[in-house]
Formats: C-alpha cells, structure tokens, sequence
C-alpha cells in the first residue's frame, strides 16, 4: 500500500493491486468532509445518529465523524464494513491527526460495538457489502456514507440489489451520500426507493450524489 499526498496536504492510499486512490487527489481531508460529513452527517436532523460507512479503509470518515460529534454533540452510533482492512502500522503513518484514538479506531476487534467516548460507539464489520446480513438492521441507518472504489472498478458494490439491502435498512428521512454523480449509480439509487439529488462535489468536482429515504 503506496501512501500519497493529496491537494490539500492529507494523505491517502493507492492500492496495490487495483491502483485505485482512497480518496481525491484534490484532497482526502477536503473530500470527507464535504461528501460525508457535511452533505451527510450535518445535514441529519437528529443528535443521536446511527451511521453507516461503506469501506472502513483508512478510518478517515470514522475519524472525521469522532471529531465532528465532539464538536456538534452528538451521540454515533457507528457502523463500518470493510473487507480488506488496512493494518495499524499502515494507518500510523497516515497525517490525519496525533489523537491516539485514531489508532484505537483500527485496533477495536472486529463484530463488536465498542465505545470509544460516551457518545461515540464503533462497529466494524469485516464482510463484503454483498454478502452482508442487513437483516438485523432494518430501518436502522440515518445516515449511510457509500464510499466504495470507483463504480468502474467495483460496478458489484453500487448494484440496484446492493441500494436495495441499504434502503431496508435506512431509517425513515434516512440521508445516503456518496462522491460519484454517474448515471448508472443515481439511476440504481432511484431504483431502490431514494429520492436522489445532484449536489456540488467536493474541491471543485462538477457533481456529487445524495439520496433520502
Ligand atoms: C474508497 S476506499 C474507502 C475509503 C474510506 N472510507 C476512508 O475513509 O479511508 C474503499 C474501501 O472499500 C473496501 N472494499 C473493497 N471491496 C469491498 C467489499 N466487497 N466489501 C466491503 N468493503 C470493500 C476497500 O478495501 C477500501 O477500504
């Protein structure tokens, strides 16, 4: 896993295998705040927010979503899957911040919820999105952070099916939001029941999607 800096000064990863970056190269920061935690989290109405973030990755949203909840007071309830999880040395030297809980974020087993403030829980997930049991949780997300590699290269993670499963589980007035505008993506998206609405992307980007229950 290659480390590379992003326009805005933070770091983000490029895959081995596939290649594909982790975040935009225009900056990972600038890009997580905007789709995830400003079109997502601050534009829930609640205080007590139960999320879901597809691929964990670096834990950049998750920490971004910490910080916000500190800043804003909010209770998360927070969820990740995540299927090719990043080590804890790795994520050491990313330059997201010096707060150990960072860490923390990556070394709290797995398929548990663990508390890491009063009002900050975490559950990581380690399954692929297709293959998981969104049976316990239906009706469960306010909001749902889809952040997967690029539909070209993972087209089985922004399926119809897949919108579908998350649908279910997304709460009533749940907000889903996501980097991509491409067609195929909103049209899937709108498929499976959200009323979806181009936003401005993130650092420039024309377009951003986002959808509500
Ligand atoms: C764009 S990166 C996520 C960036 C992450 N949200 C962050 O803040 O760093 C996409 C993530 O999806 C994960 N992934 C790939 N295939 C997956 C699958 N089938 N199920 C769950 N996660 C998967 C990758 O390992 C990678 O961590």
């Amino acid at each position: 896993m290659k480390i590379i800096t992003t326009g805005d000064g933070s770091n983000t990863l490029e895959h081995d295998t596939i290649g594909e970056l982790y975040h935009s190269d225009r900056g990972a920061v600038g890009e997580s705040l905007h789709v995830f935690i400003g079109n997502g989290l601050l534009a829930s109405d609640r205080k007590a927010i139960t999320v879901f973030e597809v691929g964990f990755g670096t834990g950049l949203n998750c920490l971004l979503s910490l910080e916000a909840a500190q800043r804003h007071n909010l209770a998360i309830s927070y969820h990740a899957i995540e299927l090719y999880p990043i080590t804890a040395e790795t994520a050491k030297e990313l330059n997201y911040t010096t707060d150990e809980r960072f860490i923390e974020l990556h070394t709290t087993p797995w398929g548990e919820q663990q508390w890491i403030t009063p009002f900050f829980s975490l559950t990581k997930h380690r399954c692929s999105l297709t293959e998981f049991d969104f049976s316990p949780f239906r009706e469960h997300f306010d909001v749902i952070y889809h952040d997967a590699f690029a539909p070209d290269i993972q087209p089985e993670m922004w399926s119809e099916a897949v919108f579908k499963s998350l649908y279910q589980a997304s709460a009533p007035n749940a907000i889903i939001t996501t980097y991509t505008a491409k067609g195929d993506v909103r049209r899937a998206m709108s498929s499976a029941g959200y009323r979806v609405e181009k936003l401005a992307g993130a650092l420039g980007k024309r377009h951003q999607l986002r959808g509500v229950k």
